[in-house]
Parts: C-alpha cells; sequence; structure tokens
C-alpha cells in the first residue's frame, strides 16, 4: 500500500472536465456567500422584534429572496459537478475495460473474473460517487467552514479562538477513525470480491460439484467465506457506530463552552445582542458543515480502497504492445518466415529453440505431433498472443512487432477446437468483431460453412439467440458457425486448431467440406490429431519438443518410414 493519497491518480481524468468543474466552482462561491447573509439577517431580524413590523416584513422578503438565489446556485453547482463526476466515472470505466482488452489471455485466465468485473463495475461507481460527492458537497461544506468562521472572527475573535481550540481535538479523533475504518473497508472489499468469485466460480462448475456429490463441501466453503463477509461488514459498521456519537458529543461540549465565554462578553460589554443572535446564526450553520466534512472524510479514505484495486488493474502490464511507429501491415501476399526463434512461457523452461520455417504464400502446413509438443505455441506466436524471446517472425518481410495488431490480426483467422459463442443472435455471432453486416453477406458466408441449413431450421434462423442463455449448439454446428465466421472475417491466413478433434465423424465430415472450401487461396496452418485430415496439405512438419523433427508431403514422410510413418500405422490400426 502507498501511503499517499491515491486519488491523486485521478487527476488526469479530472482534465478534460476542467471546464466544466470551474464553472460549478463559480456557483458554489455564489452559493458560499449566501451564508453570511443569512447570519446577517438573522441579526437584523433581533434588531427590530417588537418595534417595528414593516422592517421586520422587509428584512423577511429579503431572507426569502436570499433562501430562492441560493437554492438555483446550489441547483447549478450540484447538476454541474453531477455531470463532471459522471463523466469521469465514464471514462476511467471505458479506460479500464480497454485496458483489459489488451491484457494477455493468460493473464486474464489467472485472475478471478468475479473479482475483475467487481472492480470495473462497483469499485469504478464507487469512485463515481466519491467524486460527486468531493464536488457537490466537500468543497461547498469546506468553502462554507472557511467563510463562516471569518465572519465569526470579524464578528468576536475570543470566541472563535475557543472554537479554534477545539477544532483540533475533533480532527485528530477524526483523522484516527478515518485510518482504522480505511484498513477495515480495505479488507471488506477484498472479501466481498472474494465472495462474487466464488459464487461465479462455483456456478460455473456446479454440474461438478453435484456430480461429485460435494454439494456439502461447497456450502462449508461459502459458508465461511460468506461469514468472513458478515464479520467484516460488522466490524466497520461498529466503528462507524462509535464515531457518531463520540464526534457529537464533542460539538455539544464544545457549543456550551462557548455559550458560556459568550455570557462573560455580554456582560463586559464586548458583544451587542443582534451580534450574538449573528454569532449563534453562525454557529448553526457552521454544525453541518463540521458534520459532512467529517463523514465525507471517512468516505473519501473508504473509497480510497477503490481507487487502489482499479488502478492497480490499469497498472497490469500488458505484455503486447505496439510501437509507437508500428506500421499497417499491407495484405500478406509472399512468404511467413519464423527465423531462429526461441520461446519459452516462463523464462525456466523454453518451447521453441531456435526454431525455423518458411511458408510460401497459398501452402497447407500441417502440424503434428503429440499433445504439449509445441504446435498451438508455434501459432500463437503467429499473430501475437505472445512475442518471441529473440529471433524474428515476418510476414513479406516485415518483422510483425513492426505492425499494428489489428493489421495484424485482421489478416489471421483462426477456427479453434473449441468454439464460444457471445450473446446475442447467430447473426452477430457470425458477423463478430463487425459493428456493421449485412445479412445478405451472413448467410453467403453460412452457406459456404455448410451452417444454413441447420440455422434456418431454427426457430428464429440467423436471429436465434445463441450464447450463455440462448439456444445451445451442438459441437459441430458451432463449428460450422467458426467457419463461417471465417469465412466473413475473409483472412489471408487461417489457422485451423484441431478444428475437428472434438467431433462425431459425422459432424466432421460436413466441417471438413466446409473447411476444405475456405482454405482454398489462402495459406493454411493446420494442426490436427487425425492425420486423415492432413493427408492433403502441401506440406507435414512433425513437431517434438518444440522442434520440426520431419517434414514433407504424405508420402514422402510414408516412405520414410520415420515417426509420421509409425503415427500413421498406429492411427489405421486402430481404424480412426
Ligand atoms: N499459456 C501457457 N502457459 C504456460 N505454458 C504453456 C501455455 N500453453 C502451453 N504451455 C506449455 O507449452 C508446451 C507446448 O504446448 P502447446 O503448444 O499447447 O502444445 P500442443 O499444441 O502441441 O499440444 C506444453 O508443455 C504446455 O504445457
Ligand atoms: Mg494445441
Amino acid at each position: 500500500m502507498k501511503q499517499r493519497s491515491n486519488y491523486w491518480q485521478l487527476l488526469p481524468y479530472i482534465r478534460p472536465h476542467r471546464l466544466t468543474i470551474l464553472l460549478a466552482l463559480l456557483w458554489i462561491g455564489v452559493y458560499t456567500a449566501f451564508w453570511p447573509i443569512q447570519a446577517w439577517l438573522a441579526g437584523q431580524i433581533s434588531k427590530y422584534v417588537g418595534t417595528d413590523v414593516t422592517m421586520l416584513a422587509k428584512i423577511a422578503v429579503a431572507g426569502g429572496l436570499v433562501y430562492i438565489f441560493q437554492g438555483v446556485a446550489q441547483y447549478c453547482m450540484n447538476t454541474l459537478m453531477a455531470k463532471a463526476a459522471f463523466g469521469i466515472t465514464l471514462d476511467l470505466r471505458k479506460r479500464a475495460y480497454g485496458h483489459l482488452l489488451g491484457l494477455s489471455g493468460d493473464r486474464l485466465s489467472q485472475m478471478q473474473l468475479g473479482d475483475l468485473s467487481y472492480r470495473l463495475t462497483e469499485d469504478i461507481d464507487k469512485i463515481g460517487e466519491i467524486v460527486n460527492k468531493i464536488f457537490h458537497q466537500f468543497i461547498p461544506c469546506v468553502l462554507q467552514l472557511v467563510v463562516i468562521l471569518g465572519y465569526m472572527v470579524y464578528i468576536n475573535w475570543q470566541l472563535t479562538l475557543a472554537v479554534f481550540l477545539i477544532a483540533p481535538v475533533i480532527a485528530v479523533l477524526v483523522g484516527w477513525f478515518g485510518e482504522k475504518l480505511q484498513k477495515q473497508s480495505l479488507k471488506s472489499q477484498n472479501q466481498i470480491a472474494d465472495l462474487s468469485s466464488l459464487v461465479t466460480e462455483d456456478l460455473g462448475s456446479i454440474r461438478m460439484i453435484q456430480a461429485f456429490a460435494a454439494e456439502d463441501y461447497a456450502r462449508k466453503k461459502f459458508g465461511q467465506e460468506a461469514e468472513f463477509n458478515r464479520q467484516a461488514k460488522y466490524l466497520t459498521e461498529k466503528i462507524n457506530a462509535l464515531q457518531h456519537p463520540i464526534v457529537s458529543f464533542l460539538q455539544v461540549v464544545s457549543i456550551l463552552f462557548i455559550f458560556v465565554l459568550a455570557g462573560i462578553q455580554i456582560s463586559s460589554g464586548n458583544l451587542t445582542s443582534a451580534e450574538f443572535v449573528i454569532y449563534l446564526t453562525n454557529i448553526v450553520l457552521i454544525i453541518s458543515p463540521i458534520a459532512l466534512t467529517t463523514s465525507n472524510y471517512n468516505e473519501l479514505k473508504q473509497a480510497e480502497a477503490s481507487v487502489d484495486r482499479v488502478f492497480e488493474l490499469l497498472a497490469l502490464p500488458q505484455t503486447i504492445t505496439e510501437r509507437p511507429d508500428a506500421i499497417v501491415l499491407p495484405p500478406a501476399t509472399s512468404k511467413i518466415e519464423y527465423r531462429n526463434v526461441n520461446f519459452g512461457y516462463t523464462s525456466d523452461k523454453t518451447i521453441l529453440k531456435d526454431f525455423n520455417l518458411t511458408v510460401k504464400a497459398g501452402e497447407t502446413i500441417a502440424l503434428v505431433g503429440t499433445s504439449g509438443a509445441g504446435k498451438s505455441t508455434i501459432l500463437s506466436l503467429l499473430n501475437r498472443f505472445h512475442d518471441v524471446s529473440s529471433g524474428s517472425i515476418s510476414i513479406d518481410g516485415i518483422d510483425i512487432r513492426d505492425v499494428t495488431l489489428k493489421s495484424l490480426r485482421r489478416q489471421i483467422g483462426i477456427v479453434p477446437q473449441d468454439t464460444v459463442l457471445l450473446s446475442g443472435h447467430i447473426a452477430q455471432n457470425i458477423a463478430f468483431g463487425q459493428t456493421a453486416f449485412s445479412i445478405k453477406d451472413v448467410e453467403e458466408a453460412a452457406k459456404i460453412a455448410n451452417a444454413h441449413q441447420f440455422i434456418s431450421q431454427l426457430s428464429q434462423g440467423y436471429y436465434t439467440y445463441v450464447g450463455e442463455k440462448g439456444t445451445t449448439l451442438s459441437g459441430g454446428q458451432k463449428q460450422r458457425i467458426a467457419i463461417a465466421r471465417a469465412v466473413l472475417f475473409n483472412p489471408r491466413i487461417l489457422i485451423l486448431d484441431e478444428a475437428t478433434s472434438a467431433l462425431d465423424s459425422e459432424s466432421e465430415a460436413l466441417v471438413q467440406e466446409a473447411l476444405e472450401r475456405i482454405m482454398a487461396d489462402r495459406t493454411v496452418f493446420i494442426i490436427a490429431h487425425r492425420l486423415a485430415t492432413v493427408r492433403k496439405a502441401d506440406r507435414i512438419l512433425v513437431i517434438e519438443n518444440g522442434e520440426i523433427i520431419e517434414a514433407g508431403t504424405h508420402s514422402e514422410l510414408l516412405d520414410r518410414s520415420g515417426r509420421y510413418a509409425q503415427f500413421y500405422a498406429r492411427q489405421f490400426s486402430k481404424g480412426i
């Protein structure tokens, strides 16, 4: 934890709204200026009570007008400040989401999704509320305190000195409680986050919990977390509850003290009765800002934990970044080259050692090998899910680290083993990532992908809702949607990573047929367990421990009677 207040980190987000804030500050000034006028009017009333009724009536009208003007000023400052505060929240939220999109998939899968979404929603909401509060409550209260205290000094400094003597005592106590509260609040918020990620996790694995009859275990674990959560919140409230009576008590004592002093001043002729009324009104006017600044201060301390958590998220390094002078990759037309590539996910384990590969445009390259050999890793380097540790990968002679991520990834389509459908209808899923699309193009793509037929048979056709709460599709259907996605995306380079491995042989045939259609005229990398699907590749690479141990066409490799021939014989004998 840093020692300094972390609100300074918000400064860059406040800057774009400075005009609105400035305008609001002006209104705050107007609003504050009315306070001493109110106190002064109260003093005037005391002068004319029982003597001059017309004067009293005039003062009453003036008082009413002051009230109305002050209300208008208050409305203006509050709405302007709210506008700025929620604008800041919006910017921060967009920025945080954008930052998440730039994090590597590995990193995200290591984090708890519930915790992340809490930071993006609750924490940022809290920051918005507190910024709004600082603007429309804290600043006016502080100003009110300053102006009224000034007026009090002006009327009678001896009395005011008494206030100043008591104020530091209150401030020290308030600070101490604030500190305690902040620690507690951080603990309690982490608990809440834990709880929500636990729920997310449990809901995701509820079938497994049921399958293992682990309900008791899950219930107990959840109960424990919920209990921690309760304790943390309860403790925060207890500290809160203790603080209010103490602060109020201090206020009462100080007011009584002032009354006694005022009595002495009046009897010695230092204070008139009208001034005393003004003074009393001032004291009334100062109580609520003192109380509010105290509670605002505590809220400020509590929300600091949220600020920390959001900026912690924003500080997560984006492993893959673009160079500031990155260029747009022109359409890939000639070759892809891996040159002396070394790579490991962690520094202690190298996956690829001095890997070299040159692929001509339009070639179909198959990668085969046991699971864990490094096939997916080799291809994940191509669209920069990870960066090489040394060596380089180039497309048409341009290092992929020199081009924008968008222009690189825009040219590489992927059909993975498991296709994830997002919440939305089928057409949106096929046109994934495109903000505007024509339904005709989507249908064309679906036809090429052998998907049109089954989609037309769904209740709402292309507008059938899929995803978490929608219609469930079979693995083969999902793969064909993924292929339609790739067709529409129309990439120059296509990666099929075990695209048919999870399918039964019937849907595999349909998917295979669709794949063959979209492979034409593209550079294709195909990873497959079933060697039947790689036979037609221009070149087959056998990968072992991150190295190419054999390369050639299907018949060349069979003739060589090496590792590929072994694989093939084994699969053939199993009748796969
Ligand atoms: N995200 C990752 N983080 C750490 N290690 C990984 C990650 N992905 C794969 N590996 C490791 O890298 C090696 C190669 O994996 P992978 O490329 O997925 O093999 P294949 O696709 O041939 O089955 C394996 O030892 C695997 O455990
Ligand atoms: Mg793999």
